[in-house]
């Protein structure tokens, strides 16, 4: 049982620096018991146009406008004044208050940034004595070990070079145990290192830790992959290990136009292409392939490759719990990331999530490029049982804390089923 009866003495907010070097929020909440529980906010870069906004203070004089200090000074003030008003039964309770003192859609008053903070840190202290995963856990959902996917070669807007599709992840679908799957991303990132240096490639990394040569080829770089899987004594495909690519295409897209390797595509010619794609290499899950204002391309794209591979919405969906089921409605993707800074409480993210379980959509929980050393998302994927999470590479201390906090899960609760 969560506590029903949480009563807070304290709030603070202090402006932190995240992975990338930028501001964001991080929250402290006192209970009147005198216990602590702290929460730290992500920040993406290749954003959804319909995220909930993460206000920022505009001012070049600091961080190139990008300080987060009226995000912290809501926190500290009227959301403050909101918290210590009463006692609060439930998450739902504090996350719809907090919903209605911001009064915008988007929660552009108060900020996204400002409202997941409290919200995070608050589902912490309703925890107290549970591990957080389990006081997470949505009725009639088994909790369960996710699939890691690991980000190992990284380009778009996450790396300086000329790769347009973002994210190529390991996903070691066929491993026997979280700690086994972790283990084989970490040995397959290893052997990719040694791999892109023989090749004369740069290892620099990415924002998510992965690798991020100059290579613009998406195809070179899955082959790429599929030597360092099988190098590394795995096989690739779902029986070892799969890969999933989320290309980010928002990102390049303009005009009607995917420009991928210095050729221009239309959405039917970039559908041909991850037709090709899937059918030459193990991908099993495809994100944001066609770009959020693309529904007609993403209907297509499902009719076609629907049956064959996962198709997530991330920039498409943002986490919106009406936005998914429109695309329900109207037969978009099958699948969707689910990242708690895109809708700004933890209640409408689970909400979102009880759309796509409802609507047999998959789900992938996420991290965000700017990440902190917060573990949150690593409980929830548990708690709601999605099966499957992205964080990054198995490497960089931002990425690495949430795989870590699953290991430690693994360990305290053996009887957790893992995968899919
Ligand atoms: P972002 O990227 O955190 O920069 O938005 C992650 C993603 O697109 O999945
Ligand atoms: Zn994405």
């Amino acid at each position: 049982m969560t506590r029903t009866d949480v009563r807070f003495a304290s709030v603070s907010a202090l402006e932190i620096l995240d992975s990338r070097g930028n501001p964001t929020v991080q929250v402290t909440l006192g209970t009147a018991e005198g216990l602590r529980y702290v929460a730290g906010v992500p920040s993406g870069a290749s954003t959804g146009s319909r995220e909930a906004v993460e206000l920022r203070d505009g001012d070049p004089a600091r961080y190139d406008g990008r300080g987060v200090s009226r995000a912290v000074g809501h926190v500290e003030g009227e959301i403050t004044d909101l918290l210590e008003r009463k006692t609060w039964s439930c998450q739902a309770e504090l996350d719809d208050a907090l919903v209605e003192l911001d009064g915008t859609p988007d929660k552009g008053r108060l900020g996204a940034n400002a409202i997941l903070g409290v919200s995070m840190a608050a589902a912490r202290a309703f925890a107290e004595g549970l591990p957080l995963w389990e006081s997470l856990i949505p009725r009639g959902v088994t909790p369960r070990l996710p699939v890691p996917h690991f980000n190992v070669l990284n380009g778009g807007v996450h790396a300086a070079n000329d790769l347009e599709f973002q994210e190529f992840m390991l996903a070691p679908i066929g491993a026997p145990s979280f700690s086994e799957a972790l283990r084989a991303g970490a040995t397959i990132y290893h052997r990719l290192r040694a791999e892109l240096r023989d090749r004369g490639e740069s290892t620099g990394l990415g924002d998510e830790g992965g690798f991020a040569p100059d290579i613009s080829s998406p195809e070179e770089i899955l082959w790429l992959m599929v030597a360092a899987i099988r190098d590394a004594g795995y096989t690739p495909g779902r029986d070892g290990v799969a890969i999933a690519m989320d290309p980010a295409s928002s990102e390049f897209h303009k005009d009607g136009v995917y420009t991928v390797a210095g050729e221009a595509l239309n959405a039917d010619q970039l559908i041909d292409r991850y037709e090709q794609i899937i059918t030459d290499f193990p991908v099993w899950s495809l994100e944001d392939g066609l770009a959020e204002d693309d529904w007609a391309g993403w209907k297509t794209l499902t009719e076609r490759l629907g049956g064959r591979v996962q198709l997530v919405g991330d920039d498409l969906f943002v986490t919106n719990p009406a936005l998914i089921a429109q695309a329900v409605r109207n037969g978009i993707g099958n699948s969707a990331l689910i990242k708690p800074n895109q809708i700004g409480t933890v209640t409408e993210t689970l909400r979102a999530q009880a759309v796509c379980r409802h609507a047999g959509y998959s789900q992938m929980v996420s991290h965000r490029s700017g990440e902190t050393t917060d573990t949150f998302i690593a409980d929830l994927s548990v708690a709601t049982g999605t099966g499957q999470i992205k964080s990054g590479a198995p490497a960089r201390g931002e990425r690495v804390a949430k795989y870590d906090r699953l290991l430690e899960i693994e360990r305290s609760s053996v009887s957790l089923p893992f995968g899919l």
